[in-house]
């Protein structure tokens, strides 16, 4: 009999990506296989993303399509996962009846049963969230053959970087976010299963592992994760981790800088494996926004903490996300943001117009800013972070740079820096993905760096 196949297109984050892994993974044990093709799959699972209006409706127009090919193979089972899911629920069925299956956030690893469920007993809508929901151990299977490629998730299906949940949901509540109303109160998975996964990974080749959380800071801070130690807290997991042997890379993502230790920020000039980069969300540059954006910190907090990061560690690569046209947002406000950038000259961020969610404080605020300044204000940003990006990657011109490689064929490879920068060689190199290389940069452009090899003697 042949195998029936699986397509899960992810949208959003790595959370989501890693989500999307553990489904795929799942979905093997109930005799699936990964398909390439979603209009061909038996199977299709939408992961879905809900932090801004514009993510929610490209499921949605999504769904609207895929209806067609359902309405040609009435078999084609159609799951939607994820933020959408978890907050819109049965209302996703009801505009859109050809939906076999809506499973929440925090009932992924139930999909095997719950899909069979939906074929014997009609559409399947589970969305539970738990406030003291327990992240199963989910001990990875990575048999990726040689030079596989995972549709499901291409970010994920490298050999040699993965990505670690550490914890999930989000109790900070700043106003503007689903967040919370989608992945649930803030919970921490144990020091032990973390530490075991890390250790499986490594131990099949992974040489660089990331850990993801909403909200890293506070690990450790709403339930204890170590049994034997109620202090343990992310500084620790991060030590812990970086000690793993074999481990080359460590990275973490996402944090909040109103919980940024000092212990936390010296994890970058005292953990050797610990990448120089870091993404620390401001969001904006104005202390009122701040405030109404529910953030706990000022502008002059955040510049104290990226200056403690550069002492620590001088070579850091800073990145942020920004939020403009936040509701109440003056031209003066943005004036602000804009000379926070100039300030701290990021090396990379991710800028957005704000966008109302469903639920959110944010959403009930009068003073909403036109689209057309929104966009004018995104367009200014945007368009001088370009500019200060090139700037910044001008400055590794002439450096040697490791680099770790992740693709290398007859054309040239490609690879990553500690810093997250892309530099690509135009000839093949003799070493294999996974292996660090130094590298001297000899171009800059705006999103990546061209290097060639260093010979070491
Ligand atoms: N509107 C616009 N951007 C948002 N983000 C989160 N919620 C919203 C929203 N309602 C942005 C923030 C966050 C990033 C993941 O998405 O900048 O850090
Ligand atoms: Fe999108 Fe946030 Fe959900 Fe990630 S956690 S998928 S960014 S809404």
């Amino acid at each position: 009999m042949e195998q029936k196949t699986f397509f899960i297109k992810t949208f959003g984050c790595q959370m989501n990506e890693r989500d999307s892994e553990i489904m795929a993974q799942s979905l093997a044990g109930y005799g699936f296989i990964e398909g390439m093709d979603m209009y061909a799959a038996d199977l299709v699972i939408l992961n879905t993303c809900s932090i801004r209006a514009k993510a929610e409706q490209k499921v949605m127009s999504l769904l609207g399509y895929l209806r067609k090919f359902k309405e040609k193979r009435p078999d084609m089972q159609i799951c939607v996962a994820g933020c959408v899911a978890q907050q819109e629920g049965a209302r996703i069925i009801e505009r859109m009846p050809h939906v076999n299956l809506v499973i929440g956030t925090q009932n992924i690893y139930d999909l095997g049963a719950l899909l069979e469920k939906s074929v014997s007993q009609g559409s399947q809508v589970v969305t539970g969230l738990k406030n003291d929901y327990d992240i199963p151990r989910f001990l990875p299977e990575i048999a990726l053959p040689e030079n596989s490629f995972s549709a499901t998730s291409p970010a994920l299906s490298s050999r040699f970087r993965k990505f670690v949940t550490i914890m999930q949901g989000c109790n900070n509540y700043c106003t503007y976010c689903v967040v919370p109303y989608t992945r649930g109160r803030e919970v921490s998975r144990k020091v032990k299963d973390i530490v075991d996964e890390v250790k499986v990974l490594v131990n099949s080749g992974i040489k660089e592992i990331t850990l993801l959380g909403q909200n890293v800071n506070s690990y450790g801070k709403t339930n204890q994760v170590d049994p034997s130690n109620a202090k343990y807290a992310f500084a620790d997991l991060l030590k812990d981790v970086s000690e793993i042997s074999g481990l080359a890379r460590l990275r973490f993502t996402t944090s909040n800088p109103k919980d940024l230790t000092d212990e936390l920020m010296r994890c970058f000039r005292d953990i050797k494996n610990l990448c120089a980069q870091f993404h620390l969300p401001v969001q904006a540059g104005s202390d009122r926004t701040l405030q109404r954006m529910n953030r706990k910190y000022t502008v002059a907090q955040y510049l104290e903490k990226v200056d403690k990061l550069h002492e620590y560690c001088p070579e850091i690569a800073l990145t942020t996300d920004v939020i403009v046209g936040f509701p109440g947002e003056t031209d003066e406000d943005f004036a602000e943001t804009m000379n926070l950038l100039e300030t701290v000259r990021f090396h990379g961020s991710f800028s957005f117009k704000y966008s109302d969610r469903p639920g959110t404080r944010a959403s009930q605020f009068e003073d909403k800013v036109a689209e057309h300044v929104k966009s004018e204000r995104l367009a200014l940003f945007q368009k001088r972070q370009d500019e200060i990006s090139i700037e910044r990657n001008r400055e590794y011109l002439g450096k040697v740079k490791k680099v770790m490689i992740e693709e290398n064929d007859t054309t040239g490879a490609k690879g990553r820096t500690e810093t997250n920068h892309i530099v690509h060689f135009t000839e093949p190199l003799s070493s294999a993905p996974g292996d660090i290389v130094n590298a001297r940069i000899f171009f800059a452009g705006q999103h990546s760096l061209q290097g060639k090899i260093e010979n070491q003697h």
